[in-house]
C-alpha cells in the first residue's frame, strides 16, 4: 500500500508585511514628489504627438551605475542582468547592455531580443515557470544560463541535455517561506526538501552541473532584511551542493529593490517610503556581509549577480499628456481628463504617480486644484492618479506622469486608443525609438474569411 502521510510542517509566526497596514494611513494628498526636471514638453509634443513617452538616456545610464556601484565590493564579481520584462524597449536594452548589463529573460521572445542585440550568450540568464523544449535547445546552444524552476523542467531539461555531446551548466530556482506573501509560486522550495531533492538529482545525472543558485523574493521590496535571509539560504543551499560534488560559483538574488516612485497608501510602509540616493546601500549590505564570510560555497571567487527592473527603469521614463477637459464630478470634487489613460500606465494601480504641469513654471502657480485625473478610456476604472494637486488645471495643459519606466511599456494594452510613440533624449536631442501605433496596428493579425466580407448593401 502506497505511503500517505505527509511530511510534519511545524506552524509558523508570520510577521506582517507592510501590505497588510492600512487602517490608520492619512490619505496622501500628492504634490510634486519626485518630479522636478523641464522637459521643453510643448516643442516634444508638437513635434511627435500627445501623449509622448520620454525617456532619459542620461538618467537610466545614471541608475545603473548607481545600483552596481552600491553591490560592488573588493573580492565579489558584481554583474547586474537587466529584467528585460520590466521594460524591453529595444534602445531600452541596448543603452543597458552598452554600460555591462547582462540579460535576464523570461520567454523565448525575450532571448530571441538579447540575441538580437547581441547579448554573449553567457551573459543570458532564462528564468521563468515557462521554457518550452524549443527554448531551451537554442538556450543551451547560446550557452545561456537556465534557471530550472520546477521538476517537471528538470525532467525536460535531463532529456534536452542527454542530447548533447558535452556538460551543460545550469542553475537552480528556490524559493523559501517569509512574511504573509512570501513568493513560493516559483523555483524549489527551501524547507520542505525539494530543493535537496533537485540538487541530488543534478549531481547524479553525468552530464549536468550546477553553476548558479537563484531566487528572486518579490517586487518592490521595502525590508532590505529579506535579501539577507535570501543570500543565507542561497550560501547554505551552495554548501549542500558542494557536499554532492556540485561545483557553484554563482549567486543570484533576483531582482525586487524599489525604485523611487510611491506606492498607494495601502499598499506603503505606514508614512511612505522614503527613497533617496543611498536606498540600496542596506539591502547591499545585507548581501555582501554574508557573501564575504562565505566566498568558499562558491569556489573562493563568487560571482554575485542582480536582477533588478524598476529600480534601474523607472525613473528614467516620463509619460507627456494633454489635459482634455475640466469637470466637476457630482460627490467628488474636481477632475481633468488627460489624454492617456490607465491600458499605458497599469502601474496606476499600485503606484501614486506624481502627476505636475509639464511647464516648470506652473508647478507653483498659486491657482492650485486638488483633482482626480482620469484618463481618456470609455471606462470608469480609467483612473491615473486621485487627489492630485494640479495648478493650473486647464484644457490644453501638458502634464508629466513621472517615473513610468517599469511595466508601462511592457504590460500596456492595445484598447480603444492607439499607443504613443516614444523618444529618446540623449545627447544628439530627441529621437525617435517606438512609432506611435495607428488603428491599422490593431487589426494587423486579424484574419476575415473570405465568405463574411459578402454582405447585402
Ligand atoms: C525572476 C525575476 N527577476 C527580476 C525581476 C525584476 O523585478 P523588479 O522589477 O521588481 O526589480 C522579476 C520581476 O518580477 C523576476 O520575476
Amino acid at each position: 500500500m502506497a505511503d500517505r502521510r505527509r511530511l510534519y510542517t511545524p506552524p509558523q509566526l508570520v510577521p506582517l508585511t507592510y501590505v497588510s497596514v492600512t487602517k490608520h494611513v492619512v490619505r496622501d494628498i500628492g504634490t510634486d514628489h519626485g518630479y522636478s526636471a523641464d522637459l521643453n514638453a510643448d516643442a516634444l509634443l508638437a513635434k511627435f504627438g500627445s501623449p509622448l513617452f520620454v525617456v532619459s538616456e542620461h538618467t537610466l545610464r545614471e541608475r545603473f551605475r548607481s545600483f552596481l556601484d552600491a553591490f560592488s565590493d573588493a573580492g565579489i564579481d558584481t554583474r547586474v542582468a537587466y529584467s528585460y520584462k520590466t521594460n524591453y524597449l529595444t534602445a531600452i536594452c541596448a543603452i543597458l547592455h552598452q554600460e555591462g548589463a547582462w540579460a535576464e529573460v523570461v520567454s523565448g521572445v525575450e532571448m530571441a531580443l538579447a540575441e538580437h542585440l547581441h547579448v554573449p550568450g553567457g551573459h543570458i540568464l532564462f528564468n521563468g515557470p515557462l521554457k518550452r523544449r524549443g527554448e531551451l535547445e537554442r538556450a543551451f546552444a547560446l550557452g545561456a544560463t537556465v534557471n530550472i524552476d520546477n521538476f517537471d523542467e528538470l525532467a525536460l531539461v535531463e532529456q534536452v541535455v542527454s542530447g548533447l555531446d558535452r556538460p551543460t551548466k545550469v542553475g537552480l530556482r528556490i524559493n523559501f517561506r517569509e512574511g504573509a506573501n512570501p513568493w513560493t509560486k516559483f523555483g524549489f522550495n527551501y524547507e520542505d526538501g525539494a530543493a535537496d531533492e533537485a540538487l541530488r538529482r543534478i549531481a547524479e545525472h553525468p552530464l549536468l552541473d550546477l553553476d548558479l543558485v537563484h531566487n528572486h523574493c518579490g517586487t518592490f521590496m521595502l525590508r532590505h532584511a529579506i535579501y539577507g535571509r535570501s543570500t543565507d539560504v542561497l550560501i547554505d543551499l551552495a554548501r549542500r551542493a558542494r557536499a554532492l560534488g556540485l561545483t557553484p560559483t554563482k549567486i543570484d538574488i533576483g531582482g525586487g529593490f524599489p525604485s523611487s516612485n510611491r506606492l498607494k497608501p495601502e499598499y506603503d510602509f505606514p508614512g511612505g517610503t522614503n527613497w533617496h540616493d543611498d536606498m540600496y546601500l542596506p539591502y547591499a549590505e545585507a548581501v555582501l556581509s554574508r557573501l564575504a564570510k562565505a566566498k568558499d560555497a562558491f569556489g573562493g571567487q563568487p560571482m554575485l549577480i542582480l536582477e533588478p527592473g524598476r529600480a534601474v527603469v523607472d525613473a528614467a521614463v516620463q509619460l507627456l499628456s494633454t489635459v482634455v477637459s475640466v469637470k466637476q464630478i457630482a460627490g467628488r470634487g474636481r477632475a481633468v481628463v488627460i489624454d492617456a489613460g490607465v491600458n499605458l500606465l497599469p502601474t496606476a494601480y499600485w503606484y501614486d504617480h506624481a502627476v505636475v504641469p509639464a511647464a516648470a513654471d506652473q508647478r507653483h502657480d498659486p491657482a492650485t486644484d486638488v483633482v482626480d485625473v482620469y484618463g481618456p478610456l470609455c471606462m470608469q476604472i480609467d483612473v491615473v492618479r486621485e487627489h492630485v494637486r494640479l495648478p493650473a488645471a486647464k484644457v490644453g495643459q501638458s502634464v508629466v506622469i513621472a517615473n513610468v519606466g517599469a511595466y508601462c511599456h511592457s504590460q500596456s494594452m492595445q484598447f480603444i486608443q492607439c499607443r504613443p510613440a516614444t523618444v529618446l533624449i540623449g545627447a544628439d536631442g530627441p529621437e525617435l525609438i517606438q512609432r506611435a501605433e495607428v488603428w491599422r496596428d490593431f487589426f494587423a493579425r486579424d484574419v476575415v474569411p473570405e465568405r463574411l466580407l459578402a454582405h447585402e448593401r
